[in-house]
């Protein structure tokens, strides 16, 4: 629906988008400025044009393939997510709050029990403020609301916000297996995960291994922390691991949260 709008004003000719904007809201923009071809067009060879009454954007269409996903596995990932420019300027971006020295070492545990453990989690982190998120960052927010809203839509799961930090690996760098829900709390549901890493290979590690479930010992995918990849897994389900990256690794990961208020079964304290 989205792009259809998109086409019907680039027709109208009233596109107002300037088009450094429209490269870093995405797909959906971009695919809307496209010529539609008329009936006095040179027949195409391969592939067909698509239907004009059916401008799906590319990336509704990665959306229904993630919860068709996350439903039968729990697990999706895809290469060439969102606009190569969008990434390009939230890589640099990273790069950049990474040289100023923005990070902080990542801990394990909650509250009291909070500490920096680099043995079993060796990554540096960046928390981004909702309100004070620069053009790349709030374009992607964009894009990952409309997948809150798809998401909530098809699986019926009362997604609330998105809290996101960039994250970066040095070299040796690993976070051992783990789930992404702290013992009695239940606020982050979907996980979600781009990666920022250009010229990325398998030879330079990091991969992030998923297994099954909890009991599984076989991982069921090894992914590459490419640039513009998109890893999401249901956070409470899937065991995940990052192994040692050989150069720096940079990530943005964050969390789809139900509310706070929302409390597990045995959770409450207990009267004794
Ligand atoms: C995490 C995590 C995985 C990755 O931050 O909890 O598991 O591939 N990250 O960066
Ligand atoms: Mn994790």
């Amino acid at each position: 629906m989205g792009s259809k709008r998109y086409v019907n004003r680039a027709k109208s000719g009233a596109a107002v988008v300037p088009a450094r904007l429209r490269r870093l809201v995405g797909n959906e923009a971009r695919s809307g400025t496209k010529k539609l071809r008329g009936p006095t067009a040179r027949p195409r060879r391969s592939p067909p044009a698509p239907p004009a009454s059916l401008p799906v954007a590319p990336t509704e269409r990665v959306f229904s393939r993630a919860v068709e996903a996350l439903t039968d596995r729990g697990w999706f990932s895809c290469r060439d997510f969102a606009d190569p420019d969008l990434v390009d300027a939230l890589a640099a971006e990273a790069r950049s709050l990474w040289d100023q020295g923005a990070f902080r070492p990542a801990g394990v545990g909650r509250g009291a029990r909070w500490q920096v453990q680099p043995e079993s989690r060796g990554d540096s982190v960046l928390w981004i403020d909702p309100d004070h998120a620069t053009p790349p960052l709030r374009a992607l927010r964009q894009v990952l609301e409309r997948f809150r809203e798809h998401l909530n839509r098809e699986l019926f799961l009362s997604l609330r916000d998105l809290e996101l930090h960039y994250a970066v690996y040095p070299p040796g760098a690993r976070y051992e297996r783990h789930v992404d829900r702290f013992e009695n709390e239940n606020f982050r549901v979907i996980t979600v995960l781009l990666y920022l890493n250009d010229d990325w290979h398998p030879e330079d590690g990091g991969a992030l291994r998923l297994y099954p479930g909890p009991d599984a010992e076989e991982p069921i995918a090894e992914i590459v922390p490419a640039r513009n990849t998109l890893v999401c897994f249901r956070s409470a389900l899937v065991p995940h691991e990052v192994l040692p990256p050989r150069r720096h690794r940079f990530s943005l990961g964050g969390w789809f949260r139900v509310r706070p208020e929302i409390p597990l079964p045995g959770s409450t304290p207990r009267r004794t």
